[in-house]
This record gives structure tokens, sequence and C-alpha cells, in this order.
């Protein structure tokens, strides 16, 4: 028997045959088991013989079969894996997360829109009109400059400032007006740790009858600590821009770990120039914007600037140098 078992286990080509064999032999019908119930009608003076015979082939049997199933196990697994340990612990997945300026965009939007600010945008290859001459902007202003400012062939541009969305929203539109715009704008400007090529602004504007320079301060302060809390330390500068006056920067103190804090710019704004009124009234032939009518505030700020107090960060190209480091610190 012990013969015959050991044969038929080393025959055994897969899991199922080696079940088979054991079957055969080791299973309740068994030609093993038979044998060990044939015992009992063996002569006394042999069925310790017997008894020992049968226990030895029963362990060698056994032995037989755990041995093959090892063997056809580790044959299945490395024929299944080939090349790959499967000891080795698992790769991570990595899981995206919004860029802060992203994360900083949209919480500034969510404060103005529950402020009564609607959302408005406007192309950014834009004509020199909606960029500069509606905004008041002399013909020989060094913001027009081909030095500063990207041109295509066909006389268009890439905006440098989101401003051409007050245009493009009061052509359109009838006051009061309340719009925001938040977008990419282009300058050809040195890049430094406070300047960008291409970076992202957003454009206020509101116009109604009767709107004051205080409307303009109380809004962006409001804004400002609803941004960065309460105790956010703001200051207004006289400032000049062609399409508004009075015009202000607005600084906000940066605090970056282990330096003195010091001002940054992050916006510019002012009391709508009746001049740009006067360009939009013309532009419509109505007097929807007709600067006896109505009066406004701007603003345009800087979200990257923006980006850097709420973060601490105190260089801007880190903002778009995708440094995983950099970025995971958001995720
Ligand atoms: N467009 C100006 C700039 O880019 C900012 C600004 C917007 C100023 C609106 C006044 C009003 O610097």
């Amino acid at each position: 028997i012990q013969a015959d078992a050991l044969a038929a286990v080393a025959a055994a080509t897969d899991e199922r045959s080696l079940d088979d064999a054991r079957v055969a032999f080791l299973g309740k019908k068994g030609s093993l088991t038979l044998a060990s119930a044939g015992m009992k009608d063996l002569p006394n003076d042999q069925k310790p013989i017997m008894g020992q015979a049968l226990n030895v082939a029963r362990t060698a049997i056994t032995q037989a079969i755990d041995e093959k199933k090892a063997a056809l196990e580790s044959e299945a697994d490395k024929k299944s894996v080939e090349g790959i340990d499967l000891t080795l612990p698992g790769r991570e997945l990595l899981q995206g997360g919004l860029h802060p300026l992203t994360l900083v965009k949209d919480r500034a939007v969510s404060i103005l829109r529950r402020m009564g600010f609607a959302l408005a945008d406007g192309p950014e290859i834009e004509t020199e009109y909606h960029c500069f001459d509606a905004l008041n902007t002399p013909d020989d202003h060094p913001a027009r400059n081909e030095k500063d400012t990207f041109y295509f062939d066909s006389g268009k541009l890439l905006r440098t400032h989101t401003s051409s969305v007050q245009i493009r929203t009061m052509e359109k539109a009838s006051a009061p007006v309340r719009i925001i715009a938040p977008g990419s704008a282009y300058r050809r400007d040195e890049i430094d740790a406070t300047h960008l090529s291409v970076f992202n602004q957003l454009e206020g504007l509101y116009v109604d009858k009767d709107v004051k320079l205080g409307d303009l301060k109380g809004t962006l302060e409001y804004f400002l600590r609803a941004m960065f809390g309460t105790d956010t330390e703001v200051r207004f500068r006289p400032h000049f821009f062609p399409f508004t006056e009075p015009s202000f920067e607005i600084d906000v103190k940066l605090h970056v770990k282990g330096q003195e804090p010091k001002w940054i710019e992050v916006a510019g704004c002012g009391m709508v120039d009746p001049a740009v009124f006067s360009s939009v009234s013309e532009q419509r032939k109505d007097d929807a914007f007709d600067p006896e009518n109505v009066t406004g505030f701007a603003f345009g700020m800087g979200i990257d600037r923006l980006a850097m107090i709420q973060y601490g960060i105190k260089d801007i190209r880190l903002l778009i140098e995708n440094d995983a480091r950099f970025l995971q610190q958001f995720a």
C-alpha cells in the first residue's frame, strides 16, 4: 500500500490529483484506512506488528503528501509572480490636494459672494480698448509699453490686469453692479520673490447711485479681516491709477516664521474715475452708466499675494514651482 501511495503522490501534478491520491489511501474508504479496519480480524499476536507497519505507512504517506503540496504551491507561486517579490511592502498611493492658490481664491470668492458680489469674467486675450483705452489709460502710459506687455501680431494682448472685466461687465449690465472676477494676468516683469509674469488677480467692481469712499474702505477692511483674522494689520497708501480717483494701494503685514514682519502690497483700489463711465456710456450709447447718475469703487487684489499672507510664504515663486514638498503641506 505504501509503495502504491507514494507513487500516486509523486505522480500528482496539481492540488486536485494530490487530493484524489490522499482520499484513495487515507480517506474514509481509502486502502490504508480499510487495512486498519481489518486489523480486528487478525490473530492477537500479529496485531502489534501490523499496527506498527500501518502507522509507519500512514506517517510516510502523510509526509509525502505534505511535501508534495508545498512543492506544488511554491511552483504555482513562482509561475504567477515571476520577478515580483511578494514580501515587499506595497507602494503608497499618493493622494492629491488643492493648490494653495486655489484654496485662497475659493475662500476669497466665498467671502465676497456672501457680501453680495456675483462672479463675472472676461477673456485673457484682450483688446487694447478693454485693457487700456476704456480704462482711461493714455497712449504713452508705461503699462502699454511692449517692454511691459505681451502683444500679439494682431494687436491684441495678454491682459495686464483683470480690470478689463470692469469694462466687459459694464458693456452689458446695468447699475447696480456688484461683481468679482478672479483670473490670470500677464506682465513682462522680472520674476523675483514678489513678482511673477503670469499671476492671479481678483477684480472687484461696485457701481450704484451714491457709492462712497467709505464703502470702499469698509468693504475691503471687512474682507481682509474675514480672510486673515480680526487682528490683521492693513494700511491704505495713496497711489495713482488712470481708472480710479482717488486711488490707493493696500498693504497687509506679512508674518514669516523666524523673520521680521513686513508690509506687502496686496491690492490696488479706488473710486471709479468718471472718465471710465464716460467711455462705457459712449460705447453703449445710453445713460445706464452716465457719470452724472452713478459712482463706484473698484479693486484688484493679487491672489498670489493673499496666499503669501495666508500661509506665511516669503517667496512667491514657490507657488509655481510645483515642488511636492511645498505642496504637500496644503493637502
Ligand atoms: N488693475 C490694477 C493693477 O493691476 C489694480 C486696480 C484695480 C486698481 C482696480 C484700482 C482699481 O495694479
